[in-house]
Formats: structure tokens, sequence, C-alpha cells
């Protein structure tokens, strides 16, 4: 459905964008590619699906729907044999497509298929592509589309908000002067990257004379480079830094259960070559590391606690508002089936929900 850009009351009452049951269909993290070696097979729990994803001998990663179709046992309890995965426990062997070609108690294969979801890797992560139209671009730092990267993982997190609620932070200009005490007003500029990717450019030179900009000032020709890209409303990378090296920090969000997130930190690079290059990396990733940590310390307090209702936008909330409506308008499938929501159906609620805040009266 597509939500008009021009009404408040649009925000109010969203059907997707800090929905508990529902998400954008697009690529989301699943594990981290060291945890599994070639021949191995590990369970993840993904937007309220089990799954079992393995890598076969010749490195090829595939993933299944968890359970077995003869009695419902966790395939990621099984073992990989060659290109294929067989259950633990009646030996049933699924080949890559997922098709059933080993029963050992009938001497023959099934016509049986397992449900499998495109899989892939970047980044250091294994992601899998939730939705049945055909899957996209895998994400990517807009710089660094062409380059190859070097990155590594900080710890994953929970946290006790909505992946989206946590995500308009990194776009919430008031916040910076109030919670980070940057001496700098930030205005952002939007910019479509895709149909389910978005960005936020700061056009703000660095004019004020505070101590902090006078240090920075040199460092920029333009804008103070802080800039946001969004991915299906869950995927927030930041690029910032001085005109002459640019730090990303990427955060690959995704809901579990109550509405809460579940995140993992990549911090990037463009990859350098040679001794020298390869200590550079090390360098920039650990800077970018300490950048990543003073981000999120200051902010923890605040999201163990938020009920976010943004009742009262600002202009300074413009940004935000332009997140939640670039979510509204992607295509929402619900918690644990995967399923497409049904686009009539919230099309009348969402007629119902305007007609009630037009009554004064309460949407549930
Ligand atoms: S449950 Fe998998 S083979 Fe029986």
């Amino acid at each position: 459905m597509k939500v008009p850009s021009n009404t408040i009351s649009s925000y109010r009452y969203t059907q997707i964008f800090n929905h508990s049951r529902r998400f954008i269909e697009g690529w989301y993290w699943a594990i981290s590619s060291k945890q599994l070696p070639k021949g191995k097979v590990k369970p993840v729990s993904l937007l309220g699906r089990e799954l079992a994803i393995y890598r076969d001998v010749d490195g090829e990663l595939v993933c299944f729907d968890a359970y077995c179709p003869h009695m419902g046992a966790h395939l990621a309890e099984g073992k990989v044999e060659g290109g294929g995965l067989r259950c633990l426990f009646h030996n049933w062997k699924f080949d890559k497509k997922g098709n059933c070609i080993d029963a050992p108690c009938l001497g023959t294969g099934l016509p049986l298929e397992l449900k499998s979801w495109d899989v892939a890797e970047k980044y250091g992560i294994v992601w899998v592509w939730v939705g049945e139209t055909q899957a996209e671009t895998l994400p990517f730092v807009p710089e660094l589309e062409n380059f190859e990267c070097h990155s590594i993982l900080t710890s994953r997190f929970v946290k006790n908000c909505h992946p989206n609620v946590l995500m308009i932070n990194l776009i919430d200009a008031h916040h910076f002067n109030i919670v980070h005490n940057l001496p700098l007003e930030i205005i952002f500029r939007k910019q479509q990257l895709k149909e389910n990717a978005i960005i936020f450019n700061n056009i703000t030179r660095a004019t004020e004379d505070s101590f902090l900009i006078k240090l920075i000032r040199p460092f920029y020709k333009k804008a103070v480079t802080y800039n946001m890209c969004y991915w299906y409303g869950s995927i927030g990378i930041i690029t910032l830094g001085p005109d002459f090296l640019h730090f990303y920090i990427m955060f690959a969000l995704r809901l579990i259960e109550d509405g809460k997130t579940e995140g993992q930190t990549i911090l990037i690079t463009k990859k350098r070559r040679g001794i020298l290059g390869c200590l550079c990396n090390k360098i920039v990733l650990c800077l970018t590391k300490l950048l990543y940590d003073y981000l999120v310390s200051v902010n923890t307090q605040i999201f163990k606690r938020i009920n976010f209702d943004l009742k009262t936008p600002t202009k300074a909330d413009n940004s935000i508002l332009q997140f939640i409506h670039n979510v509204e308008n992607q295509r929402a499938l619900r918690w644990r089936s995967w399923e497409p929501v049904d686009e009539e159906e919230e099309r009348q609620r969402h007629k119902q929900a305007q007609i009630l805040e037009s009554k004064g009266e309460p949407n549930d």
C-alpha cells in the first residue's frame, strides 16, 4: 500500500513501522561466516521461523526450513554429506535443492521437497533472503559498492525496542546536540538509492565557532560527513569521518519475539593490499571500533525503556518521518509465516485509523 507522504496522521497509525508481527521483505543476517565452516550445519531462528543452514563440502551455502518432512526432526541435528544434508533421526537425505534423494528404510528417494531460501555471504555474515520475490542485491556500503572490503564483527546485542525504532536514532538530528553534545546542527537531505534503500546525507557545513568545530573544519571541504544508508528499515550503515578517511559501521538488525531487536554490528573498510595495507586495515577498523563504542554507549540507556510514539513531530524530526514513510511503502511480510500482508485489508485498516483519528478516538 502506498502511503501518502504529506499527512502526519499517516505516521501515527503505521502498518509496518514498529509493528511486532511484521517486517519488510529483504536480506536478513543469519549467522557469522566463521560459525559455518565447510561440512557443518547450524540451526538459525529468523523472524519467527526455524531454519537449518549448511555449507557443503565445496563451500556452497544452503538454507532450508528446519523440520524434516518425515517426522519433524530439526535438520540442523543432521549431518552434511557431500552437497546434501542427512537427517539424524531416520537418515533421510536431501540434496541442495531440497529433494529427498534417499530414504534408507524404503531403499529409494521420495517425491518430497524441503522449502529452501536464497542464502549469500558478505562482510563476514551469512544472509538469508526472506520473501517469495526474486532476491535482490545484497545490502552494501554505497561508497564501497565496487570495492573489495575488509570487515570485522563486534558482539551481538539485544534491545528492548523494535528494529525500526533503533534505526531512527541514527537520523534523530536533534538528539546529536542534546545526547552527544555535538556543537553542530545536522540537516539531512534524503536520497533514494534503490526501492528498498534510502540515504540521508548531512548537508551542514561546519561554521560554528566551538573549539571542536574549529579543530575539524580543515578536514572537510564541504559538509561534515555523516551519512546514513538504510536497507529494509532494519539495516543501517553510517559513513562518517574526515574527507581523507571515512569510517563505515553497519548495524544489521532483526525482529525477535515481543517486538524486540537482535543486532549484529559490522565494521567495514576498503581492503588495502600488502603488509602495510593489511596493517592499515587493522588500524582503521580499530578506530572504527572506538567510534562505535562511543556511539552506542551514550544511547543504550534510552532504548531500555522507550515507548516510541511520535505524537508531536517537529521540523527536526522530518528525516524520521521520511524514514517511516519509506518503511511503510515497502513490501510487508508476516512474522513466522513469512507470507505477504494482504494489501486490500491494510488499505481498509489505514482508512479506519484515519477516520478514528479525525474523530479523536483511540485506534486499537
Ligand atoms: S524425522 Fe527425518 S528422517 Fe525421520
